[in-house]
């Protein structure tokens, strides 16, 4: 438990450090880390296995060269023949360059013969004396030669004295030298590749990355004409291209959003002109009928008060009633002008009904209706904008379809409200994906949909006639509260 933890903190500890220093830094360290490790690794292993064989191969050697010359010796140590002797050893001193001293003992372990002359270095002679019964024993130690490998053998089974023979070890460690330092040196030379190598592929790694990230930064300011160059055909080149393909698709979502706000503003501007215009025909209406009527009232009221007849004044009572008439009228289709004020009297149902009528009248279009009734039980705010969106659709119809029949379905289910119109007109080109709708009138109904958080579809194809579909998720007004 407290070393995973000691483990993490020393890791944080190194990631802060790695994580901070730049990508060329990090690969670098990598690549020279591991290639520096790998050579100082192989370098000691291959010392120690090389040493360990020639050094056994040293003593294979030593103990053949001593017991070959221990064979030889026999004859001239029994007969006594030291000159034969001196020869013998001189010969094989002269084949073997790295033999440093031999020296042959008598039987009773005093020196007979040896290459040093009358001086024996002190305590060689004790050094390596051989027990008896055995075959040959080995002792290595240091000198002012450098180091030295010892073998001693018996003469004729130690009869004869002993024999023994100094290799010098000088030739192991220039070989292990020699072959160290080739190893270092092809570590320096695959650390040097190493290097190059890292730096070529923080290169070919970070010249996309920077440019991305610059490309990044220039979208951030709101400047879409940025482009990655694709540099491989690898992972980073599949980056490029998505990161292109993200800065066309904000370009066109923010062409989309400017071209909208556009829209609204059309259309703020069309609504508040439109109410301009309906003010301004209530006045017109105001003054050219109801005033007009009111005023031909009060003349056909004095009609009555100057009538001499008793049959007179029923006539001017009798028409005075059917002015009265008429203006009421009037003022009930002006009133009934004044929508969604249709909505409250008639609610939702008999309203569409009532507009696909008045369509139906003055288009000859033959308009079928499936109304669920459950629909007037609406909150207002659905029922005004389902009214809209079916009058402006309706309108439509009439105005562009040239269709000889139209559909309004209206249901209401669990999901919420959703209102079809459907007609089997000349149909048009919608706009695909995410482009915005050209009309206002679609553009509008859409906007009335969305703000309720509904789907607004049209679905239309040239000469196939026109869908247009309404879903908007609500409950019934008694089920809302
Ligand atoms: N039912 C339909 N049948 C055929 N074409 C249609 C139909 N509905 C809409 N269109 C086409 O879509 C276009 C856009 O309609 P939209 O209601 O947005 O504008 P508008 O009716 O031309 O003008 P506005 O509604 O603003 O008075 C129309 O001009 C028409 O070409
Ligand atoms: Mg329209």
């Amino acid at each position: 438990m407290f070393s995973s933890q000691v483990i993490k903190s020393w890791a944080r500890r190194l990631w802060a450090v790695a994580g901070a220093v730049n990508i060329r830094a990090k690969i670098l360290g990598i690549v020279l880390g591991l290639v520096i490790l790998l050579g100082v690794g192989l370098t000691v292993f291959v010392r120690q296995a090389l040493h360990r064989a020639m050094h056994t191969e040293l003593e294979v050697l030593a103990v053949s060269v001593a017991s070959d010359l221990a064979s030889r010796s026999t004859d001239l140590i029994l007969v006594n023949n030291l000159y034969a002797l001196y020869d013998l050893i001189q010969e094989t001193r002269q084949n073997y360059p790295d033999i440093r001293y031999i020296l042959i003992l008598d039987k009773d372990q005093r020196p007979l013969l040896s290459t040093f002359g009358n001086a024996l270095p002190a305590g060689l002679l004790e050094a390596n004396l051989l027990a008896p019964g055995e075959r040959y024993r080995l002792y290595a130690f240091n000198s002012p030669e450098g180091r030295i490998l010892d073998a001693a053998v018996p003469i004729f089974d130690g009869r004869a004295g002993q024999m023994r023979v100094g290799f010098s070890e000088d030739s192991i460690t220039r070989t292990v030298s020699l072959v160290t330092s080739q190893l270092l040196l092809a570590t320096l030379l695959v650390s040097s590749i190493g290097i190059l190598a890292s730096i070529f592929l923080t290169w070919a790694l970070t010249r996309p990355i920077l440019s991305l990230a610059q490309a990044a930064q220039a979208v951030g300011r709101g400047d879409f004409t940025q482009r990655v160059e694709r540099w491989a055909d690898d992972e980073i080149g599949e980056l490029s291209d998505s990161f292109n393909q993200m800065i066309t698709d904000l370009q066109l979502a923010a062409e989309a959003r400017r071209e909208r706000e556009r829209l609204r503003g059309e259309l703020v501007e069309r609504v508040i002109s439109a109410q301009e215009d309906e003010r301004k025909r209530i006045a017109r209406d105001l003054h050219d009928q109801t005033s007009q009527a009111l005023v031909s009232l009060i003349v056909q009221l004095k009609l009555v008060e100057s009538a001499r007849t008793k049959a007179e004044r029923a006539q001017s009572i009798a028409d005075l009633r059917e002015q009265l008439r008429a203006t009421l009228n009037d003022v009930r289709r002006m009133a009934y002008d004044l929508r969604p004020g249709v909505l409250d009297d008639l609610g939702l149902s008999q309203s569409i009904q009532w507009f696909a009528e008045q369509c139906r009248k003055n288009s000859g279009i033959q308009i079928h209706t499936l109304i669920d009734a459950a629909c007037d039980r609406l909150p207002l705010h659905t029922a005004t904008a389902i009214y809209r969106v079916a009058q402006e659709a309706l309108s439509n119809v009439v105005k562009h379809s040239r269709a000889a029949h139209a559909w309004i379905t209206l249901k209401n289910n669990d999901e919420g409200v959703e209102l079809e119109i459907r007609d089997d007109g000349v149909g048009f080109e919608t706009p695909s994906g995410a482009a915005p709708l050209e009309g206002l009138g679609l553009f509008g109904m859409q906007e009335r949909i969305q703000l309720l958080g509904g789907r607004f579809e049209i679905q239309s194809e040239a000469g196939k006639g026109t869908i247009i579909r309404a879903r908007v998720p609500c409950l019934p007004k008694e089920m809302e509260s």
